[in-house]
């Protein structure tokens, strides 16, 4: 169930300008160090989800013998010029999200950090990802009243997020729902149509979420589900333009994201959230901003926020 945090406030103390976000910054661009929290953060992550039943090696062996790599001729758009923000180290990876190893790891890191949403539940991974996509479905089914037909899921990676939403929606009718899965990143792509093995998704879609070349007014949900702590705030209002644009009226928007009021995204140790900042460069930017004001600066709705986990908000606006 949704929770309101009864929390004023309204960022952690480790991001923006303090003292204590100087700090950590500082620690992270001193080379050798970040280097080895990089080490650090990756190792961690590999065995904790293993302990945890996630097949962490065992997955990304399964990819690399599939035929996977003979994807990406198919799938990536060579008229992409990626922005520099998109083409620093990100999550470890000197490469960012453009190479196979992001790609191999993705969705074993994506089922991970489900299991860090409630650590005290024991619950399995697989219970641990269904209750995180299940509790942003369930505000989707709350607060959309019109008919969903139409689906877009910016920056999709490896398509997780974009089936779940999609079996959502195409349980609930028996007209065929069409769902795009977008992303810049053509290795999460060719990962996100291997795993997509009955076909459900129309279209696996290499191109930037600011000008996508879709057609305006085709769709009736666009959602960004964990994909704005990972941009800079001029991109996110781009794309926020362009949602607008491919929106059709009485259209909505949805995303879903870390909370900067969550108090346990604030009380995170000092050793999680330097590690935290150290792969996602964007942080800072994140928490400062004020995604509701950027949504009715472009013309959507005032929109509706829930704490919709103990780690996440949920925020849906929509075209009018
Ligand atoms: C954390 S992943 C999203 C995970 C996925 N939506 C889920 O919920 O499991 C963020 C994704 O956003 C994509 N991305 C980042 N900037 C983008 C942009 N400007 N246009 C399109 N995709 C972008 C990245 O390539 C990455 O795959």
């Amino acid at each position: 169930m949704a929770r309101h945090f009864m929390n004023t406030k309204i960022k952690p103390n480790w991001a923006g300008v303090g003292l204590l976000s100087q700090f950590v910054n500082l620690l992270i661009q001193t080379k050798p160090i970040y280097s080895l929290m990089k080490q650090q953060a990756r190792q961690v992550m590999i065995k904790t989800a293993e302990k945890n039943g996630i097949s962490w090696r065992k997955n990304c062996e399964i990819l690399e013998q599939s035929d996977v790599k003979q994807r990406l001729m198919e799938i990536a758009n060579p008229d992409i010029t990626y922005p520099d923000y998109y083409q620093v180290p990100f999550h470890a990876y000197s490469e960012g999200n453009l190479c196979w190893q992001a790609a191999f790891e993705a969705a074993s890191a994506t089922y991970s950090i489900g299991l860090r949403v409630w650590p005290q539940e024991n619950l399995t991974w697989e219970a641990a990802q269904n209750r995180l996509r299940s509790s942003f479905h369930q505000l989707l089914g709350q607060y959309i009243s019109s008919k969903v037909q139409d689906i877009l899921d910016i920056g999709c990676s490896v398509g997780i997020s974009t089936l779940a939403l999609h079996r959502f929606y195409q349980q609930q009718q028996e007209d065929p729902v069409r769902t795009v899965g977008l992303d810049l990143s053509p290795y999460m792509l060719a990962v996100a149509k291997t795993l997509d093995v009955d076909g459900e998704i129309s279209e696996w879609l290499h191109a930037q979420a600011e000008n996508t070349g879709l057609p305006s007014n085709a769709f009736d949900l666009i959602t960004l589900q964990f994909v704005i702590h990972e941009l800079p705030n001029a991109p996110t209002r781009e794309i926020f333009i362009e949602i607008w644009r491919l929106l059709r009226p009485g259209g909505y928007i949805a995303l879903v994201d870390n909370n900067p009021k969550s108090p346990v995204i604030q009380n995170l140790p000092p050793v999680l959230f330097t590690l935290m900042k150290s792969t996602e460069p964007w942080s800072d930017e994140y928490y400062m901003f004020d995604l509701e004001k950027a949504l009715q600066e472009v013309g959507f709705s005032e929109p509706v926020t829930i704490a919709s986990d103990p780690r996440h908000r949920t925020i849906i606006s929509r075209k009018l």
